[in-house]
């Protein structure tokens, strides 16, 4: 079903800027090195659009548009996954091709070195395959340049010779259906955003669609699971199924070790706590990023760049994979002047709060 064309799944590949070893618990990202990680991954995937747990309106589209595309007997429109880690990119890709009955080819922003490089994946295509590009963001300006009358015309044109003899051959390609996905939208560039016929942003799940997730993975691994262990994982996975799924075989082997195999409510609290996960769903990398927004810069205003080094993070690591999640529940906030951390955030610590954290808007510059 799938071609496998530079590495195996471009997300397992490992990336520089990605987590580090101190965060493998509760990093979305998948952990590099593990190969029994990435293939147990593979095996909780779910494969069909009606597997997809949550995200409704996003299914309900998709449903549409590839329900559209088979009656026409036609590749669907090109479509663009955005949104954190882990929350379900590459499992759409693969979806898509399962529905498409279509062969999926796979690559990634940052494998695309050379012109030639994405030129010889789009003359392997035949019509109807689906190309999936991961962290589509990171593709070079030439790379774009090449990718826009092939998604537009499905046309490549290519450059033979140098210099004045230099000539051009347009060559017609089959049409397929081009899956981006990105952590950031904000770097895609218009041009590129403006050919997909759906942008889709992917949001942190519902607790209760977790615990839908975490569920069907135990029945997956054999778990012996109740509604309150689910719920339990559910509410600390911060809205990610690939945190649910992780925290779910760290409770088990918790549970195996100390409880015989079983998880309810009481293991899973303890072997969640056992592992360094807080109430909230925070693990230690993105409490010490709160902690010292609090505690080393007063609460902020500072400038991510600072903060990141505080932590020993890389910026784009805060910026992608442990701020949406602090934003999204009211700990930290983006100010023009830089991270400030919310009331809500020194409670949470147990620290007792400037004066001026009670009072957002008393806080210079924020309201510019
Ligand atoms: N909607 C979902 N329903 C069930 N499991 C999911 C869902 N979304 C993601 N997962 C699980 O989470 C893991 C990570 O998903 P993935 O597609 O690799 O995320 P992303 O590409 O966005 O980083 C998958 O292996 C899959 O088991
Ligand atoms: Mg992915």
């Amino acid at each position: 079903m799938r071609k496998e064309l530079l590495s195996p799944d471009p997300a397992d590949a490992g990336d520089p800027r990605g987590a580090g070893p101190s965060n493998e618990l509760l990093s979305p990202e998948p952990v590099p090195d593990d190969p029994v990680e990435t293939e147990t991954e593979v095996g909780l995937r779910p494969r069909t659009l009606s597997d997809f747990v949550g995200q409704r309106e996003l299914k309900a589209q998709l449903g549409v548009i590839l329900g559209a595309a088979r009656q026409r007997g036609q590749a669907a429109d090109h479509l663009l996954f955005a949104g954190p880690p882990g929350l379900g990119k590459t499992t759409l890709a693969h979806i898509i091709a399962v529905e498409m009955d279509a062969e999926l080819h796979i690559t990634s922003g940052p494998a695309l070195e050379r012109a030639g490089d994405l030129a010889a994946i789009l003359t392997k295509l035949e019509d109807g395959d689906v190309l999936f590009i991961d962290e589509i963001h990171r593709l070079s300006r030439v790379i774009e340049e090449v990718l826009y009358p092939a998604m537009e015309d499905f046309k490549l044109d290519l450059v033979l010779g140098k210099g004045p003899a230099a000539r051009t051959l347009r060559l017609d390609l089959p049409r397929f259906t081009l899956v981006g996905a990105t952590t950031r939208t904000g770097l895609i560039t218009g041009p590129l955003r403006d050919r997909f016929g759906l942008v889709e942003r992917l949001d942190y799940y519902e607790p209760a669609d977790l615990e839908s997730i975490v569920a069907r993975t135990a029945r997956i691994l054999g778990v012996r699971l109740d509604d309150e262990g689910a719920y339990e994982i559910a509410k600390r996975s911060r809205g990610t199924p690939r945190i649910a799924n992780r925290l779910l075989r760290q409770v088990r082997d918790f549970s195996e070790v100390h409880r015989e195999g079983f998880v309810d409510g009481k293991v899973a609290q303890e072997g969640l706590t056992f592992f360094g996960v807080d109430n909230l769903g925070l693990d230690k990398p993105t409490r010490a990023i709160l902690t010292a927004l609090c505690s080393r810069f007063r609460g902020g205003p500072v400038g991510l760049s600072t903060l990141a080094i505080s932590v020993s993070e890389p910026t784009e690591t805060v910026e992608d994979v442990y701020e949406p999640f602090l934003i999204q529940q009211g700990l930290l906030m983006r100010t023009p002047r830089g991270r400030v951390a919310t009331l809500e955030a020194w409670q949470h610590l147990g620290l007792l709060p400037p004066a001026s954290a009670a009072d957002v808007s008393a806080i210079p510059g924020l309201l510019d």
